[in-house]
C-alpha cells in the first residue's frame, strides 16, 4: 500500500508535532481541529520549531518552506479525512473524545484507510471496537517533542492485522524514527515503566524525602536522565500524568500504581506543569532556569 495523505486530528502539542513530522519528510499532511484558533497556533508552532532546525542545520530553509506549504488545515473532520491513507488521532486524552472521533473517522475516511492513534495509555482494542476496521486500527504512539525524540511506540490492538503494524513500522522508519512494537496492555510499555518512577519521585517529595531539586538532581546527575522526574512530569503535564497512573491503576487493578496524594491535589488546584506555568517549578516565558514552586 502506497500511503502518502496524512490526516492528523488534533492541534496541540502531538499533533502539531506529529504533523510536522510527516511534513517534514515529504508526506501530504492535513492537520484537522474543530478550533481555528489552535490550527494557528500549531502552524505558528512548526514554523518557530522548524527555524531551530534550521539554525541548527538538521533541515534547509527550503525544506522549512515546504513543510509550512505542504501543510493543510480543516476545521472540519469530514473534509480533513476525505483522502487519508493514514488517519492519526492526537486529540484529549479522554476516551469518550477518542471514541467519538474514530467512529467519524470509520464514517468519512477511504475503506483502505489505516486509523492509528496518539493515544499514551488508552486501549487500543476498546478504541477499534467502535469501528467496523478493527484489523485497520493500531497505536502510533510519539513523544514529546515529537521532532527530537526517536521513539514510536507501535501498538497491537486485540484485531491489527499484521500487514497494518509492517506498514506503521515501515512508515516510522521513513520518518526517521525507531519503531518498537508491543501489546495492547495498560500503558504499553513506554508509560507503565515512566509513570510508576515519576509517580515514586512524587511521593518522595511527598514524604520528605528530599527537596523538587534535590529529586531532580539525582535522577540527572546520577542516572543521566536529560530532565529530572518532577521536571518531566510538569513537562508532560501532570493531569496528563494522573490520568496515565489512573489507567495503570484501574487496568490492573494493583495499589502499587496509587497515584500520589500531592499529584492529585495539584491537579485539582489547577498546577499542572509548563502549560498552566506552574507545577513543580515556575515557568517565565524566555527564561530556562529552573524555580522549584515550593
Ligand atoms: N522541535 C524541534 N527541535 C526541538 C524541539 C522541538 N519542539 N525542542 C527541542 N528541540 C531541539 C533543540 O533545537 C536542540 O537541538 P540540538 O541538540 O541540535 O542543539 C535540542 O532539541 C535540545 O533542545 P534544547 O537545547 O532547547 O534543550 P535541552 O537540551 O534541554 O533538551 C529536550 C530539551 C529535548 C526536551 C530534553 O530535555 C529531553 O530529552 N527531555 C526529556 C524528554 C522526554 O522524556 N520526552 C518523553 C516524554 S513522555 C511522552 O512524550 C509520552 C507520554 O505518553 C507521556
Amino acid at each position: 500500500m502506497m500511503i502518502k495523505n496524512i490526516a492528523v486530528i488534533g492541534a496541540g502539542t502531538m499533533g502539531n508535532g506529529i504533523a510536522h513530522v510527516f511534513a517534514q519528510y515529504g508526506f501530504n499532511v492535513t492537520l484537522t481541529d474543530i478550533s481555528e484558533a489552535a490550527l494557528g497556533k500549531a502552524i505558528e508552532t512548526i514554523s518557530k520549531n522548524a527555524d531551530r532546525q534550521v539554525s541548527k542545520g538538521i533541515i534547509t530553509q527550503a525544506t522549512k518552506d515546504r513543510i509550512l506549504s505542504t501543510l493543510h488545515t480543516s476545521t472540519s473532520i469530514e473534509t480533513g479525512v476525505a483522502k487519508a491513507d493514514l488517519a492519526i488521532e492526537a486529540a484529549t486524552e479522554n476516551q469518550a473524545v477518542k471514541l467519538k472521533i474514530f467512529k467519524e473517522l470509520d464514517a468519512f475516511t477511504p475503506p483502505s484507510c489505516i486509523l492509528a492513534t496518539n493515544t499514551s495509555s488508552i486501549s487500543i482494542t476498546a478504541i477499534a471496537a467502535v469501528t467496523g476496521r478493527a484489523e485497520k486500527v493500531i497505536g502510533m504512539h510519539f513523544m514529546n517533542p515529537v521532532p527530537v525524540m526517536k521513539l514510536v511506540e507501535v501498538i497491537n490492538g486485540y484485531a491489527t492485522a499484521k500487514e497494518v503494524t509492517g506498514e506503521i513500522v515501515h512508515i516510522a522508519r521513513q520518518l526517521d524514527k525507531i519503531p518498537c512494537i508491543v501489546n495492547d496492555y495498560p500503558g504499553f510499555v513506554a508509560n507503565r515503566v515512566l509513570m510508576p518512577m515519576i509517580n515514586e519521585a512524587i511521593y518522595s517529595l511527598y514524604e520528605g524525602v528530599a527537596g523538587i531539586g534535590e529529586i531532580d538532581t539525582v535522577m540527572r546527575s546520577g542516572m543521566a536522565h536529560p530532565m529530572g522526574p518532577l521536571q518531566l512530569a510538569d513537562f508532560i503535564g501532570l493531569d496528563v500524568c494522573l490520568s496515565i497512573l489512573k489507567v495503570l491503576y484501574e487496568g490492573f487493578g494493583n495499589p502499587k500504581y496509587a497515584p500520589c496524594p500531592l499529584l492529585v491535589n495539584m491537579v485539582a488546584a489547577g498546577r499542572l506543569g509548563v502549560k498552566s506555568s506552574e507545577g513543580f517549578y515556575k515557568y517565565t516565558p524566555g527564561s530556562k532556569e529552573l524555580v522549584p514552586a515550593f
